[in-house]
């Protein structure tokens, strides 16, 4: 009833059936949270934010993802290098065959968006890749991705969530770290205590490195971090690897991706002897909003906050993760994709396809 109103507002047909069709989660989303008291309890989230990069044909905001362009001078770099950051280090690399979710990408090799960090200097600055989220809005939730990074010694790949640069959630790799034994990923929380040490979190709580269990380079796994106040408990593949209590950040801001190296012995290494990529097959965030607009959003959407029964289970990703259609088939409000292949379920193949209309309706109903 109260959908078929809002559809009264002069929207097109087609985008008022694409919101009828996804409404779902309405109510937002939830996982299940164990502390380390084993305690458990439901974490609900009003906001989704997913990215299916194994069938996008490009990377822009319309997938929700903007490639930035910009250079670093040597001299501001702390490193030996500038960096350069630029739209050709960005590429698409979608499913060859659209109609599936595993396979070769169309340019050969893991599909998805890779980063790229060459081998070649552009002047004194080494050309690498970023991309940033558009929702700036973050405030507070899970923030996942799935990515493949290569063992080209000398750069740093990143996903992370930045408000400034004392207000930072980082998983960082290094790939001069990965051998035989070592695969070694860096969890980092830039707080003033960092930025009072030059930016080097490495004295500070927020600093943390773990060996995982899998070398990064052989496959895709989901690196995760959940942020609420207080408290960051960071994951890979659903195994909890580390809480972090202090200097938590408090204020919104949004994600990013990137890869990227300046030389410098100490952090990223480099250059890479040969181009350097990293491939996101996924990204999937459940948060909270700042922004009261979503929030009146959320209130009209959500009547009934107590209604559990529009609040969407978000599933565990408890091994790596063999594509983007695991392990996050919420039926998300926002969701960036366009896919032949569909969802799993022949249910959620309507709502998967239809989600990138609302997407685009729902700052409008
Ligand atoms: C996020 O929003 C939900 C729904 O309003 C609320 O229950 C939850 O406490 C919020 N979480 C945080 C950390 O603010
Ligand atoms: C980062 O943001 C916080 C909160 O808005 C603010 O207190 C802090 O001074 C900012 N830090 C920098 C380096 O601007
Ligand atoms: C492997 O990498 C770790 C971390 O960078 C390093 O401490 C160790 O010496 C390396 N081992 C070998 C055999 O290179
Ligand atoms: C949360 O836990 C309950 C009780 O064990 C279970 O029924 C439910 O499926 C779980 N939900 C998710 C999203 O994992
Ligand atoms: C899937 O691939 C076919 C053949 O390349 C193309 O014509 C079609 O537009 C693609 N569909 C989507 C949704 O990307």
């Amino acid at each position: 009833m109260r959908q078929s109103l809002q559809c009264g507002r002069g929207l097109v047909l087609a985008a008022c059936l694409a919101t009828l069709a996804s409404a779902a989660c309405e109510c937002g989303y939830y996982y299940n949270s164990t502390s380390t008291a084993g305690i458990t309890s439901r974490q609900v989230w009003t906001d989704a934010f997913e990215t299916d990069f194994l069938h996008a044909p490009k990377i822009n905001g319309d997938m929700g993802w903007r490639p930035q362009v910009y250079t670093v001078p040597s001299e501001k770099a702390r490193g030996t290098f500038g960096k350069d950051a630029a739209l050709e280090n960005v590429i698409a690399n979608p499913l060859k065959d659209n109609k599936t979710w595993t396979g070769e990408g169309a340019n050969g090799g893991d599909a998805g968006a890779q980063l790229l960090v060459r081998s070649q200097l552009k002047g004194d600055a080494i050309p690498m890749a970023e991309i940033v989220g558009i929702r700036d809005d973050m405030l507070y939730g899970s923030f996942r991705v799935s990515m493949k990074i290569n063992d080209i010694p000398g750069s740093c790949a990143a996903f992370f969530f930045y408000h400034n640069d004392t207000q930072e959630i980082d998983i960082e790799f290094l790939t001069r770290e990965f051998n035989e034994t070592s695969n070694l990923i860096n969890l980092i929380s830039q707080s003033p205590a960092s930025a009072d040490a030059g930016f080097d979190a490495s004295g500070t709580p927020g600093f943390k490195t773990y060996n995982l269990p899998f070398k990064p380079y052989e496959g895709f796994h989901e690196y995760r971090f959940d942020w609420s106040p207080g408290l960051i408990t960071y994951y890979a593949d659903n195994q909890k690897l580390y809480e972090l209590t202090v200097d938590v950040p408090d204020s919104p801001g949004h994600l990013v991706l990137n890869h990227w190296s300046n030389g410098d012995p100490k952090w990223s290494g480099g250059p890479p002897t040969a181009d350097s990529t990293m491939t996101v097959s996924y990204v999937k965030a459940y948060f909270n909003s700042s922004n009261p607009d979503a929030g009146s959003q959320f209130d009209k959407r959500c009547p009934d906050p107590g209604d559990v029964s529009k609040i969407c289970g978000i599933p565990d990703q408890n091994t790596p993760p063999p594509d983007a259609s695991q392990g996050g088939d919420t039926g998300a409000q926002t969701t960036f994709l366009t896919s032949a292949a569909g969802r799993r379920s022949p249910v959620g193949w309507s709502l998967w396809s239809v989600a990138i209309f609302s997407a685009v309706v729902f700052s409008t109903c």
